[in-house]
């Protein structure tokens, strides 16, 4: 049985990191908590990776550009350490002020053509936020391996660009998206969702099946977009961006030849979900 350690600064994180020594493989999964099975996956997998791992719990206020949004972000610490219970994980719970105290400076990253895109175009500011704290993280915990979910498809590519240009020591591990049964992807942002706002953004993965099995069949991107914004048309979610894009530069793509992804962002009962599928 593993044993949880909880640090809530920096400093004492550090120290007891170094303590450990030099010697081990540091894995860190980044969260906001309210942890669920797909946060609980990517522990699993820095488990059977590294030596130590640690699980960030931090809603970072950087990558929130709706005061709402942040505000009614679930915090549920309590039941994210018994969702731990049992790993063999150290948990960092920071404050604000740890993770930006005074002295802290935000680095400025050109993410290009990838930040003005879906996330990046609906959510301004949300990837330099995400970005900053990223690189804190890394900063603080100097861990080999840094683990993020593909749900978040391009958080991942915008993480893998930053730690690319920054050079930094770390390979990011991409891990595959949890589902309900329903194909619903998991996300903390569900527990805001009644049982039927569960059962009805069931359409988003619909969604995005609808989308592979259509490209599948040779049917064209326009099709496929006006069919995808007439499912949404007959639910009770609305749809923010269905895009298709090259899953590399994340550019729009006019016609599939090669790798294409299928990327979604949607509203139910006033809560925003997001989820993508490589579709060809
Ligand atoms: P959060 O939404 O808490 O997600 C933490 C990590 O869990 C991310 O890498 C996310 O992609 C992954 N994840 C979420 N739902 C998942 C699912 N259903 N299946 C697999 N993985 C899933 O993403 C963030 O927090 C923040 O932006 C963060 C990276 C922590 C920076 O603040």
């Amino acid at each position: 049985m593993g044993e949880i350690r909880t640090f809530s600064t920096r400093r004492s994180l550090t120290q007891f990191l170094n303590d450990l020594g030099q010697d081990n493989c540091v894995g860190v999964v980044p969260t906001m908590g309210a942890l669920h099975p797909g946060h609980i996956s990517l522990v699993k997998r820095a488990e059977e990776d590294c030596d130590i791992v640690v699980v960030s719990i931090f809603v970072n206020p950087k990558q929130f550009n709706n005061p709402t949004d942040l505000e009614r972000y679930p915090r549920t610490l309590e039941a994210d350490l018994n969702m731990l219970e049992g790993r063999n994980v150290i948990v960092y719970n920071p404050s604000v002020d740890d993770v930006y105290g005074p002295d802290h400076v935000d680095i400025d990253l050109d993410l290009g053509l990838m930040g003005d895109v879906m996330e990046g175009k609906f959510r301004p500011g949300h990837f330099d936020g995400v970005v900053n704290v990223i690189y804190r993280l890394f900063e603080i915990v100097k861990p080999q391996k840094a683990y993020f979910g593909l749900k978040d498809f391009q958080q991942v590519a915008v993480v893998q660009f930053l730690t690319d240009t920054m050079n930094l020591p770390v390979e990011i591990v991409a891990c595959p998206t949890h589902r309900e049964s329903n194909g619903l992807a998991m996300s903390s942002r569900n527990k805001l969702l009644s049982e039927r706002g569960k059962n009805e953004a069931a359409v988003i993965y619909k969604a995005l099946t609808f989308a592979k099995e259509s490209a599948v069949n040779g049917i064209s991107i326009n099709t496929i977009k006006a069919d995808v914004k007439r499912m949404f048309d007959g639910s009770s979610l609305t749809l923010e961006y269905f895009d298709i894009v090259d899953p590399r530069s994340l550019e729009t793509l006019g016609e599939l030849s090669g790798k294409a992804q299928a990327c979604i962002a949607a509203f139910c009962e006033d809560v925003r979900l997001i989820d993508n599928l490589e579709i060809q």
